[in-house]
């Protein structure tokens, strides 16, 4: 049986026209749907999936235009081991990514998809990464069969009908999506459909065909593939390809009283608060005098060369998926108010009055509440009420800070990267990389101690090279190369800064407030990059010393500083040991210069008596 195509396409593009042919000729969905990306569209698949049950409507007068949705509890979080590079070469994924042959996944893959949209509709969403039109963005058209990808690629993407016509007969990242959960006549459907055993997803990305195909999950990362999977993955590669920079980082900007704004580019792994930096606060002083921080994006940035020896960048999305539990009007007030209304959240609480709770939103919990498996919680139930890794998808140009340029084609200049892990010990809060090569290694070798939650032995370090690891689509020791190697095509590159929030003193103290003051690190880089503030040298590169901060408004004492900036000898020594770990794996295509400063910097510790100051 031939589907129906609800509406004939606007499109020229003989290629996506048979794509999508061809996809639907697989996957047999009861109906072929081009979307628009309008607000009646949207609004109509909300109203839809609210009379389906997938959405909750919540209180219009509490969160207006808000929905939540409940998935399924199998169907929460991206999943890594069900992700694959699937180049012609396994050495080309590296020992970092799982591979398989392509022909061997696609015929893994084809009778899952074959008849996966059954009784469904297929959607056809043509979206763009980055503004329309700009030369750094790309397009990507994703075939889903979920009505709740297509509302949220809608808000995490320019999506519709002008990225059609922008696209013309262009190149396009072919994204198929399907939940895998197809439909019989007269079955009833579920509120979320996907494949409950985990071993039944895959996430795949066939990076030389420029292809995603995801089946068995409507979870985030894992179905809105214009975010991990294409912005990421397959950009990387893409990035290499062509000399450009496709990177999970933050963007944001700095303005000064003078009105002056400079850009940085900051890379954390995940759960180290860059929702919560890409929106900064900053202190009340500053505040005063007029300084502000902007945002671009929170967790994508891509980056080219521009004609003037600077590079420029965008953020490929157009909103925020970010974890709810933990975002309060304390930690990030303008996460708060861009998610007072158009908000879709999944797997948070719900309340008596319809809005929406998780854990530490508010200093006290609702009395009674209704948690994200849909049953009733109070606060002595020993279950949390929001799932950990609850999500708010909501538009960016909600957010209070956003950057004046965050639409802008031409990107912003980038004038720093900042790099930082999750460490209770051995890294010190801020340190600037002598130079670019410095500053690749730096960021080749941070990493997060693990938590209870994560696998492994806690405190044991998880490397993280650049906060690319579940991210990169090629082997990480050609990415370490790819980073040398640009820098070679700026005339003035950017500086690079090691950060880190999170050490604590013997007693498990942190040693650094962290949230708003941040910002005081923040600027002293800012500072740095416009030749205005002075560093010295260390065993690790350049350094601020305590005068060189600003600290108006914090009580913060030089023995604090000292503390949260000294570098132990000992410490460092089994760092680096730890990090050969990564380098031995990545050994058959590591970059020389790896473990040429590898070895610069033993030697230094080396020469240094334990104990003295670096
Ligand atoms: C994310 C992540 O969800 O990095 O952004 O895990
Ligand atoms: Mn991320």
């Amino acid at each position: 049986m031939r589907s129906s195509v609800s509406e004939p396409p606007k499109t020229a593009n003989q290629s996506l026209v048979a794509w999508v042919e061809e996809m639907a000729a697989l996957c047999r969905p009861e109906q072929v749907v081009w979307c628009d990306g309008s607000q009646e569209e949207y609004d109509r698949l909300c109203e839809q999936m609210v009379a389906d049950g997938t959405l909750i409507r919540l209180n219009p007068k509490r969160r207006p235009n808000s929905f939540l949705a409940r998935s399924h509890p199998s169907d929460v979080a991206r999943v890594e081991d069900r992700t694959f590079i699937c180049c012609e070469k396994a050495d080309d994924a590296g020992p970092t990514n799982n591979w398989m042959a392509p022909e061997a996944m696609n015929a893994l893959l084809e009778p899952k998809f074959a008849g996966s949209m059954r009784g469904r509709t297929m959607y056809v969403l043509p979206f763009s990464m980055g503004p329309v039109g700009s030369h750094i963005s790309h397009i990507g058209v994703e075939l889903s069969d979920s009505p709740y990808v297509v509302v949220n690629m809608r808000i995490m993407t320019r999506m519709g009908s002008r990225v059609l016509e922008a696209l013309g007969d262009g190149e396009f990242v072919r994204c198929l999506h399907s939940v895998g959960a197809p439909l019989e006549p007269g079955q009833e459907d579920v509120a979320w459909p996907c494949q409950t055993d985990p071993r039944n997803k895959y996430i795949v990305h066939f990076p030389e065909e420029r292809t995603i195909w995801s089946y068995g999950s409507g979870y985030g990362g894992n179905a809105l593939l214009g975010k991990k999977c294409f912005a990421l993955r397959i950009a990387s590669v893409m990035a290499r390809d062509e000399g450009w920079l496709a990177e999970h980082m933050l963007i944001s900007g700095v303005k000064e009283p003078s009105g002056r704004r400079t850009y940085v580019a900051a890379a954390f792994p995940s759960a180290c608060g860059k929702t919560n930096f890409a929106m900064l606060i900053p202190p009340k002083p500053f505040r005063d005098e007029g300084w502000e921080v902007t945002t671009v994006g929170d967790d994508i940035a891509w980056i080219k060369p521009g004609v003037d020896g600077r590079i420029y960048g965008i953020n490929p999305e157009a909103g925020f998926f970010g974890v709810a539990p933990g975002t309060n009007e304390s930690s990030n007030p303008n996460a708060m108010a861009t998610i007072r209304e158009n908000t879709i959240f999944t797997n948070v609480a719900l309340t008596d009055d319809g809005d929406v709770w998780w854990e530490g939103m508010t200093d006290a919990p609702p009395k009674h509440a209704i948690d994200w498996h849909g049953n009733d919680w109070t606060p002595a139930s020993p279950e949390k009420a929001a799932h950990p890794n609850s999500r708010f998808t909501a538009p960016l140009f909600q957010c209070p800070s956003v950057d004046p340029a965050y639409d802008d084609p031409a990107g912003v200049p980038i004038s720093a990267f900042i790099f930082g892990g999750r460490r209770q010990t051995v890294q010190p809060l801020i340190t600037q990389a002598v130079n670019w090569q410095f500053g690749v290694y730096n960021a080749a070798t941070i990493g997060s101690e693990t938590t209870a939650a994560a696998l492994g032995a806690v405190g044991q370090v998880r490397r993280d090279p650049f906060a690319m690891l579940p991210f990169c689509g090629y082997h990480m020791g050609d990415y370490f190369g790819h980073w040398l190697h640009f820098c070679g095509s700026l005339e003035n590159p950017p500086r690079m800064f090691t950060v880190n929030w999170f050490r604590k003193d013997a007693e498990g103290r942190y040693l650094w407030p962290g949230f708003s003051d941040n910002f005081r690190i923040l600027e002293w880089i800012v500072r740095r990059v416009n030749g205005q503030a002075v560093a010295v040298s260390g065993t690790l590169g350049w350094k601020p010393r305590y005068d060189d901060i600003d600290w108006r408004g914090l009580d913060y004492s030089r023995e604090q500083w000292d503390q949260a900036m000294h570098v132990e000898r000992n410490d460092w020594l089994a760092e680096i040991a730890s990090q050969d770990q990564l380098f031995f794996k990545l050994y058959d295509r590591l970059p020389r210069e790896m473990t040429a400063i590898r070895d610069l910097l033993l030697a230094a510790l080396c020469r240094m008596p334990a104990g003295r100051k670096a």
